[in-house]
């Protein structure tokens, strides 16, 4: 099979329902809160891609027994920091930026050396702002310029701490809520605002936690050294993967796509208020609670009179995976677009705000830079592409792939699309489900 896909036809009308695989940030935590929970976990719909064979292969050589069964996965967890951690123990983290950070919490409590590494690109990926956190603890890590591969030693004595997370990363706001469990005492986070299904599952699971939410900042206190039991979860669907298919849907004409089963959870539904505001003809139908998480059938249409829109800043963190999908509707929307405060954007799998203006100047869409950090796009209603473009996607992102894909099926033009290996990490089905919905791929 290619490494590339060729379109060169826009996708015909559609008027279809579909799933999505399971949310990646749900399954990741599914599978590193069940290795270290007393007694047997069950998880169905997993997300079944790289980055979460790499967590089932990272808990496995820590001695944690997996089992998968038809329709579930089962982890037999051993409890807090019980660990069966063998002499030159590697883990490979893959191209999961999430699995790494989230896993030095975890292991934070062995005292023996762990080596943690990545593929090229997580490897260019900042771990500063976990091993700041993680040694305030007094847990050794080594590592060059603060980069992958990381040597972690940690200790049965870790102690609690206060910490500031002024990133608005859940990855280490999850990093640190993980190694809580190994401290003694109560760990206190500030938290910039960040897709909070860590602190969720911590609740359901009865981990004792403490959570108060102002407009900016998030109050967290775990309680550490608490055992929890085992637990069952129904993963839904990933709304970073729906996002590709609402697009789809928004820019197609006369088509109709109910996308069943999604994770809503209001951290991570910036794109579906960004889209509304763009007036598009989104709906969530359905609505229910799971687990403490907001789940929703997505009703979309195609829509013809999308609006520029300038988007506030605060929107940022509940919508970081699906901005690239925000400029390229921006791309064909009336006015002027606007999005700043978008430094860790770049600090993605690749570069992503970079790639923003590569595209998009690719496809003939004005631009102009905003600082270092922000994008003022100069949307084009009537843009038809006709032209042959060519993706080049050297550190292999995924969500670069995935966006081309849906521009090369909307606006037209023939495109060959590189590194279509890359969906194995997030949305193996990507190219299945849009071949169901009609897409032609030569
Ligand atoms: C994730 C958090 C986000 C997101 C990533 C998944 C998570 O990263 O970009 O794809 O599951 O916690 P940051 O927390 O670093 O912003």
């Amino acid at each position: 099979m290619p490494n590339h896909i060729k379109i060169d036809s826009r996708i015909k009308k559609f008027n279809k329902k579909i799933t999505v695989s399971g949310d990646k940030s749900l399954s990741i935590r599914w599978v590193l809160l069940a290795s270290q929970a007393i007694g047997k976990s069950k998880a169905y719909n997993l997300l079944e891609s790289e980055d979460i064979k790499s967590s089932l292969n990272s808990i496995s050589k820590l001695g944690v027994k997996i089992l998968k069964k038809k329709n579930y996965y089962e982890i037999n967890g051993l409890g807090i920091n019980n660990f069966n951690v063998k002499k030159n123990c590697v883990l490979n983290a893959g191209n999961s930026g999430t699995l790494a950070r989230l896993i030095l919490g975890i292991i934070s409590g062995t005292n023996k050396k762990i080596k943690i590494i990545g593929d090229k690109s997580l490897s260019k990926r900042d771990f500063k702002r976990v091993i700041k956190p993680l040694r305030a603890f007094g847990v050794k890590i080594f590592t060059k310029k603060n980069n992958l591969p990381i040597i972690i030693k940690g200790n049965n004595f870790i102690r609690s701490i206060r910490y500031f997370e002024n990133i608005g990363s859940a990855q280490v706001k999850s990093c640190i809520m993980l190694c809580a469990l190994n401290a003694e005492g109560i760990t206190k986070i500030k938290a910039k605002k960040s897709r909070d299904h860590t602190e969720i599952l911590f609740k359901k699971i009865g981990i004792p936690v403490k959570i108060k939410k102002t407009a900016k900042f998030d109050y967290i206190e775990v309680v550490g050294k608490h055992e929890y039991n085992s637990f069952e979860y129904r993963i839904p669907g990933d709304i970073s993967s729906a996002s590709f298919f609402i697009v789809l849907t928004l820019l197609s004409k006369n088509s109709k796509l109910i996308i069943k089963n999604i994770n809503v959870n209001n951290s991570r539904t910036g794109i579906i208020d960004c889209l509304i505001k763009m007036n598009s003809k989104i709906k969530l139908i359905n609505r229910r609670n799971y687990m403490g998480e907001k789940l929703a059938d997505i009703y979309v249409k195609s829509t013809k009179n999308l609006k520029s829109i300038n988007c506030p800043p605060s929107i940022n963190s509940r919508a970081i995976d699906e901005m690239l999908l925000l400029f390229l509707v921006a791309s064909v929307s009336k006015g002027v677009s606007k999005f700043t405060n978008l430094e860790e954007l770049n600090k993605k799998e690749s570069k992503r705000l970079d790639w923003g203006f590569k595209i998009l100047k690719m496809i003939g869409i004005k631009t102009k830079k905003i600082s270092n950090h922000g994008i003022k796009i100069y949307g084009n209603p009537e843009l038809k592409l006709d032209k042959k473009f060519e993706i080049m996607n050297y550190l292999k992102d995924h969500r670069i792939f995935m966006l081309c894909t849906i521009a090369a099926l909307t606006l037209g033009g023939k495109w060959k699309i590189h590194d279509k290996n890359s969906i194995k990490t997030s949305f193996p089905l990507f190219i299945n489900i849009l071949k169901k919905i009609g897409a032609k791929f030569n």
